[in-house]
């Protein structure tokens, strides 16, 4: 069984009561094993107007110094840090925790058609044991020897409308035991993250800078009236350098499809 109720989410917040749900899951032989999905902490830099980058895609960078070493804090929290391929194509990360002590989580790149090229930072230099790409049937068979044999996972998903079924991943990931995942962007995959209300924490940092049109943090989420908006609770706002980071649980507005 996979728990993904807005309700259970909720119950899930707390990721070390979370582990412990995992743990205490991993169920004997023949007794029915419950599955957490991981909690799903989104986090982003955005300009004070809610980019995430300039119109041509540049972002590097949005935060200053110090907000990137909370970033990589924030990271070496998480079982799992996951981009979409965009993110992948336009800003080659690392995806590690360089600038903290700790150890490198998990990558994984959301990537349908599995189009990250071989010389990708996620692939080079040692990284691809660390790094699983999720795609779909898209993904050319020729392309997935090529990543498997420079050591990396690819983990073929279903697909929803022609993209990686997210809440498959989700659960896939849990399968492999991990209970968290910091998901960094961009803003297609946070897009699709909260309008399938799969986020449960955003960890937001604003910059004082105005960048006027650019890349959106969040698009579309097919939200016509105030009372349907995202909210967050628990809120803290902590100044870091020049930036202040916004941190807070994720809370939906009840789904009319549930009633
Ligand atoms: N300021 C920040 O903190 C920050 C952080 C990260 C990125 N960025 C910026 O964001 C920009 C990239 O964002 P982006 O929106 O172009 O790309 P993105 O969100 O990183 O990746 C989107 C791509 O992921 C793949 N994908 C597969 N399944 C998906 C699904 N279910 N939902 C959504 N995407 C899925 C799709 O490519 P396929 O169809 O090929 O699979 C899609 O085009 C860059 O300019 C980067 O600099 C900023």
């Amino acid at each position: 069984m996979i728990v993904d109720s807005v309700s259970q989410q909720r119950a899930c917040y707390d990721l070390c009561k979370l582990k412990d749900a995992w743990r205490t899951g991993a169920a004997g032989v023949g007794e029915a094993r419950t599955v957490v999905r991981p909690s799903v902490t989104v986090s982003y830099a955005q300009t004070l107007d809610g980019r995430l980058a300039t119109a041509g895609g540049s972002s590097q960078w949005i935060s200053a110094s110090d907000s990137l070493a909370l970033a990589h804090g924030l990271r070496a929290e998480h079982d799992a840090i996951m981009v979409g391929a965009g993110t992948v194509s336009k800003d080659d990360p690392r995806l590690t925790v360089r600038l903290v002590p700790g150890r490198d989580p998990l990558r994984v790149v959301v990537d349908s058609s599995l189009r990250t090229p071989p010389d990708a930072s996620v692939l080079s230099g040692g990284a691809a044991p660390g790094t699983l790409f999720a795609v779909t049937d898209c993904a050319p068979n020729g392309r997935r020897e090529e990543v498997r044999s420079l050591g990396a996972t690819v983990l073929c998903l279903p697909d929803a409308g022609g993209r990686v079924d997210l809440s498959a991943l989700f659960a896939a990931l849990g399968e492999r035991g991990v209970g968290s995942v910091m998901v960094e962007g961009g803003s297609e995959l946070i897009t699709a993250l909260l309008r399938d209300r799969l986020v449960d924490r955003l960890a937001v940092c604003v910059a004082p800078k105005i960048l006027g049109s650019g890349i959106e943090a969040v698009g579309d989420l097919g939200i016509r009236d105030l009372d349907h908006s995202l909210t967050l609770a628990d809120v803290t706002l902590s100044p870091c350098g020049p930036d202040f980071l916004l941190d807070g649980r994720v809370e939906y507005p009840e789904d009319p499809r549930e009633r």
